[in-house]
């Protein structure tokens, strides 16, 4: 029998739980592929969940191997699949089960081929972030002229975003944490940053966003910093506060927005239909492979690390993204 090494959390806990463990290669059924993992990707969610957060929304229990996303090359494909992915460098998921593995089975309508340009480890990156930052700025139409806010701007996603909406012609206050993350942000396009540790953040923000408020906000941090950046929305607002790192969504009252006319989205507007990934990932890592977009990848750690890319994640020491790597 052929083995695979996967990374396990053996229980809810501190990166700690994350193990590996020797399982039996997966065999591929029809509409199937076996991927060799190249590289892996892995998101802020990922930590939450290996603690038990949320567990009424993650079924997920114990033991069972986290990953949701991948880049590798088809080993072999299962009856009645096309025989002709066999060989092809492709992106599995977002959407997958088990990611954090040497060799995983994923469905042929979850791959993306990777455009000949973009390497595994960029295309890794952008797997899951591509997708959902591709998906948050068309959604609230960012476009020349706007005044877009960006949370957690230096984060796997923000990162994304601040290049985005400065392709699109927006005017891009980036925040975030410290200087070396400010920095970053500048670097990929934003016209100022602020660092929503100091206390007077929103009066800076205001001011970089020329006094008026945001037009657009794409929260990416929630709790107390995400209803900060509420009271910065200017009437009209689109505002997506879609993320969670503080430990919950914006507590932001719906009434308030409806009476300022803001358009209010969140985490249910990036839960997207099978279809709609494909096409998303098929334009971001277009985008990647032209060179109009990149992903900033801060670490990689071996898969065997996967704890210590969990525990950076956590301490919010990374400047970009953490891949895991298969040897
Ligand atoms: N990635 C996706 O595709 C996706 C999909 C749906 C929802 N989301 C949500 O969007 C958010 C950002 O996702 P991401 O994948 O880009 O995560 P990420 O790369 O880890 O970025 C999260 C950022 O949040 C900031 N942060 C603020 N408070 C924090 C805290 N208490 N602990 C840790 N970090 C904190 C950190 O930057 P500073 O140190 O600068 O504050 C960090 O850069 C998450 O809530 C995620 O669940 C993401």
């Amino acid at each position: 029998m052929t083995t695979i090494r996967a990374i396990q959390v053996t229980e809810f806990g501190a990166p700690e739980v994350l193990r590996t463990t020797v399982v039996p290669a997966p065999v591929p059924g029809p509409g199937e592929v076996l991927i060799q993992v190249s590289h892996i990707d892995t998101l802020f969610i990922e930590t939450q969940i290996r603690t038990g957060w949320a567990r009424d929304y993650f079924p997920v229990r114990p033991p069972y191997t986290p990953g949701g996303a991948l880049s590798g090359t088809v080993l072999s494909t299962g009856p009645d699949t096309d025989p002709s992915w066999k060989g092809r460098r492709v992106v599995a998921g977002p959407g997958l089960t088990g990611a954090y593995a040497e060799q995983v089975v994923a469905s042929t309508t979850q791959l993306t081929p990777i455009p000949a340009p973009l390497s595994l480890l960029d295309a890794a990156a952008l797997a899951t972030d591509g997708v959902t930052a591709t998906g948050i700025v068309e959604g609230v139409r960012i476009g020349p002229g706007d005044r877009v806010l960006i949370l957690g701007a230096a984060g796997g996603m923000g990162t994304l975003l601040v290049q985005l909406a400065h392709a699109a012609g927006a005017h891009v206050v980036g925040a975030a944490r410290g200087a070396e993350k400010l920095a970053l942000v500048t670097e990929l396009g934003a016209n100022a940053t602020v660092d929503y540790s100091t206390p007077d953040w929103p009066a800076e923000a205001r001011k970089a966003l020329g006094g008026t408020g945001a037009n657009v906000i794409l929260d990416g941090v929630g709790g107390e910093l995400g209803l900060q950046a509420f009271a910065l929305a200017a009437d009209g607002a689109r505002v997506s506060a879609h993320g969670a790192p503080s430990g919950g969504f914006a507590p932001i009252d719906p009434k308030e927005a409806g009476r300022r006319s803001i358009t209010l989205r969140g985490i249910a507007d990036v839960q997207f239909a099978q279809e709609e990934i494909s096409r998303l990932s098929a334009k971001v890592l277009a985008q990647a492979a032209a060179g109009t977009l990149r992903p900033t990848i801060a670490a990689t750690y071996p898969l065997d690390r996967a704890a210590e890319a969990h525990t950076a994640i956590e301490a919010r020491a990374l400047a970009g993204k953490a891949i895991l790597t298969v040897a």
